[in-house]
């Protein structure tokens, strides 16, 4: 089965839920203080979500084939975590680096979005880890316009990675996103440019790296959902839900507080994307 395309109407409830995502990431923003569980930022951005937005949590209870069921609202994903990690008691201490991922749902349309957030004072290696991917995730997305593959975005991805000697991680991808939280195509964060499916206007995706500072191994821990680095090495991951346009890219999860794209792709983006804040 390929890619949906979305009709006029679809997207625009896809802006509404893209931007509701965004904002639980600005929400939660203040609440990363050492000292915070992940447990209790799970439990805000929850009732920020049902209580606030009027949305529903998608993480929640999710279970694809194979897996049980996710316990939690959100993903907080903390240093050597990849992704997928489960907020639970652990004490965010000054120091660690955090991804937040949350997926909302409104009106039955998905808005997936993720971000790593520093907690008090990090270090200059976890600064720069977060940052290039940050600025891999832009890489990617600056690749999208009709007429192109997603091979380009994987090759624009893994090229930077690999430029400042990180790896990307294979065994999980961007997706496509819609009325449901996973469908086709497969994103993928590495690869060849000009190869695989064109790019359509009205596909919605996301884009979404993870980045090691060490080698791309990962494991999966015996809670059945968070996946760790094998050599124990920082990773990061930033995600964005994007909409190809007639013109280029259109990126859905901005929100007013989310960071402006990164500069060094300011001259890719073949126009300005859904830029609220910058
Ligand atoms: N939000 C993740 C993604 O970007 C998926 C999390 S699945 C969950 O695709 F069940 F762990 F929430
Ligand atoms: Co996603
Ligand atoms: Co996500």
């Amino acid at each position: 089965m390929a890619a949906s395309i979305k009709t006029a109407e679809e997207i625009e409830a896809m802006r509404v839920a893209g931007r509701l995502a965004g904002e639980v990431l600005d929400f939660i923003t203040p609440h990363v203080k050492p000292g915070v569980t992940t447990g209790e930022l799970d439990r805000l951005c929850h009732r920020y979500m049902v209580d606030v937005q009027g949305t529903v949590p998608a993480p929640l209870n999710y279970a694809p084939p194979g897996y049980r069921p996710f316990p939690k609202s959100i993903c907080t994903s903390v240093n050597h975590q990849v992704c997928h990690g489960v907020p639970g008691d652990r004490i965010l201490k000054a120091g660690d680096i955090v991804n937040i991922d949350v997926t909302v749902i409104k009106d039955s349309w998905h808005g997936d979005s993720s971000r790593m957030y520093p907690v008090g004072d990090i270090a200059l290696a976890a600064r720069r880890l977060c940052e290039v991917t940050f600025e891999c995730m832009w890489f990617g997305i600056a690749t999208v316009r009709p007429g192109g593959h997603l091979g380009d975005i994987g090759a624009a991805i893994q090229a930077h990675a690999e430029k400042h000697g990180f790896s990307v991680v294979r065994e999980f991808c961007g997706h496509g996103i819609g009325r449901r939280f996973h469908e086709e195509p497969q994103v993928l964060h590495y690869g060849k440019a000009g190869t695989l499916d064109r790019f359509v206007p009205g596909m919605t995706f996301t884009i979404e790296p993870m980045i090691n500072a060490g080698r791309r191994e990962i494991r999966e821990l015996a809670d059945g959902w968070t996946i760790v680095t094998r050599d124990h090495s920082l990773s990061a991951q930033w995600e964005h839900t994007v909409l190809v346009t007639e013109s280029g890219v259109e990126v859905l999860t901005m929100s007013a507080g989310a960071p402006p794209p990164a500069a060094l792709v300011l001259d890719r983006l073949n126009r300005a994307p859904n830029l609220v804040a910058a």
